[in-house]
């Protein structure tokens, strides 16, 4: 069912900083800032030849990510995400088989304009899992 990696998403609290990071250090090509203010988070994209890097600040204290940041304070890994060719078909099949859907089990909008869901860490190995429909 899950298709290409789509993007590793990496929480940090300095954006900028994280930006610099991926862009002079590691001499990755990063996109400008995204505002994604329905997630609570801003955005920069970093392109690797084969996936993608998505890093993320939380907007505010309010931030779905903000207590992940708190508790991760030199950042860390937050999700990954996979592409998938039928998003509602993806959910329907993984909730017949129990695994938990967050949110009300809607897809929003993504980063890339496209739809999301978010999967619960407990029922994947730990690991929360976006499911991105490309
Ligand atoms: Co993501």
């Amino acid at each position: 069912m899950i298709g290409r990696l789509n993007h590793v998403a990496i929480a940090v609290a300095d954006l900028d900083a994280a930006t610099a990071t991926y862009r002079d250090t590691l001499g990755a090509t990063v996109s400008g800032v995204l505002p994604l203010p329905d997630h609570g988070v801003n955005t920069v994209f970093v392109e690797l030849p084969n996936t993608k890097i998505e890093l993320l600040q939380p907007l505010d204290a309010m931030s779905p990510i903000a207590a992940f940041v708190a508790r991760n304070p030199a950042g860390g890994i937050h999700h990954v995400c996979y592409e998938v060719d039928d998003i509602l078909a993806a959910r329907d099949k993984l909730q017949a088989e129990g695994a938990r859907v967050l949110g009300d089990g809607e897809p929003t909008t993504g980063a890339h304009g496209k739809p999301v869901l978010f999967l619960h860490p407990k029922d994947f190995c730990g690991t929360l899992i976006e499911l991105e429909q490309v």
